[in-house]
């Protein structure tokens, strides 16, 4: 679709009209105006030279024998629609000139029309499609900048997005750190409690808050002296009621951050047991978030299959028997009954996904670490070998 005219050619008219003394007369005198003028005795006739090139201008006579002046309006306005077309009505024929204005003609002029009439009717006509031809590139320009703006939106969201995902890991890998644990324990309660919050039909981006949730769970543990979060043994009463705080300190750091505010719920509620015997608030039932309830079997699933120093891992068949039996003390029974519907065999591999996943990426950086010594090395001898080449006098000038 061409939206700009040659505006140093003449402009070409179309005239349609099945009577060849009506054709001559308007197309001489156009001419002598200075416009191109073709001509055409049939709505047909007039199609095929539109084929070769559309003019910008038609003007029709509306009774023609076989297809009429209605039928080529129709025709134009569906194949060119840049195309301004002006009908000729015979005198008394009002209805037929209101229709064709409908049907988007852009006048109607009486046979058989003055020369002024028909030439104010033609300039008119152009105006109306220039500006018609420059709104549309405009809305064309419009469009594309919005296109570019929105992908170029998109894009930095998704930047963000990915930014903000790897502050929170680097914030927890920290946290396990600190415990002398390696931040897999903190991935794999993620994993799980995605795998049974999916389980319970959860999706989309109450999947992600209830994974964020998981993920950031223990944060108020920054607010625990390291001589309670790390004594090798028993806690006394007041160092348990130091630990017990945790829930509410990670509230209180990210319950303010917007998109946190859910996982603050579950980051408050993470030690809530479905009995109402747990802390800090003794929630029960379905007043603990239905992700601190997932979290909670995740927790202990990983926390009972984890090597510790001081004890080795059980099998995941174990860790199931005794969630099952927690089942309505510890843990909602539905959350339960789903993740028993996992089994232990799927729960297993996201385990061993998740250990061979961080093997690969661990034998990529050392496999990128050599490459780079290579280069460096490499680098190095061309450097040694052109000071070789360098003329001796070239050293004593140094
Ligand atoms: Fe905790």
């Amino acid at each position: 679709m061409q939206l700009v005219d040659n505006l140093a050619a003449p402009t070409r008219i179309l005239i349609v009209d099945d009577d060849a003394s009506v054709r001559d007369v308007i197309s001489v005198l156009l001419q002598e105006e200075g416009y191109e003028c073709r001509t055409a005795s049939s709505a047909e006739a007039a199609l095929d030279i539109a084929a070769a090139e559309a003019p910008p201008l038609v003007i029709s006579d509306m009774k023609m024998p076989a297809r009429d002046g209605i039928w080529l309006l129709e025709a134009f306005r569906e194949r060119y629609p840049e195309t301004a077309v002006i009908m000729l009505t015979g005198y008394g024929d009002t209805e037929a000139a209101v229709d064709c204005l409908r049907r988007g003609a852009v006048d109607y002029l009486l046979k058989p029309p003055k020369l002024t009439d028909l030439i104010r009717a033609i300039e008119r006509a152009l105006a109306k499609r220039r500006i018609e031809l420059a709104r549309k590139r405009y809305q064309k320009k419009l469009e594309r900048k919005v296109r570019d703006r929105t992908s170029e939106l998109r894009t930095a969201l998704k930047d963000i997005q990915y930014t903000y995902q790897n502050t929170l890991l680097a914030l927890v890998a920290a946290l396990d750190a600190r415990e002398h644990e390696t931040s897999d324990h903190s991935q794999r309660v993620v994993q799980y409690t995605a795998a049974i919050a999916q389980r319970l039909g959860i999706d989309g981006s109450e999947l992600e808050e209830i994974g964020r949730g998981a993920l950031l769970h223990d944060v108020g543990k920054i607010g625990v002296p390291d001589a309670v979060l790390l004594k090798p043994a028993r806690l006394t009463a007041a160092e348990w009621t130091e630990m017990r705080k945790h829930p509410d300190i990670g509230y209180q750091m990210i319950q303010g951050i917007p998109f946190l505010s859910t996982p603050a719920t579950i980051v408050l509620s993470h030690q809530e047991r479905f009995d109402g015997t747990g802390y800090p608030r003794n929630l029960r039932g379905e007043e603990i978030h239905i992700g601190a309830r997932i979290f909670a079997i995740a927790d202990t699933l990983d926390a009972m299959t984890s090597d510790r120093p001081y004890r080795r891992g059980t099998t995941f068949e174990n860790a199931e028997a005794e969630i099952f039996r927690c089942s309505g003390s510890q843990f909602d029974p539905h959350v339960v009954r789903a993740f028993m519907d996992i089994g232990v065999s799927t729960l297993r591999k996201i385990k061993q996904d998740m250990a061979m996943a961080k093997t690969r990426s661990v034998a990529a950086v050392e496999a990128d670490a050599q490459a780079a010594e290579a280069a460096l090395d490499e680098a190095l001898d061309d450097t040694d070998h052109g000071d070789d080449a360098l003329p001796r006098a070239a050293h004593g000038q140094r």
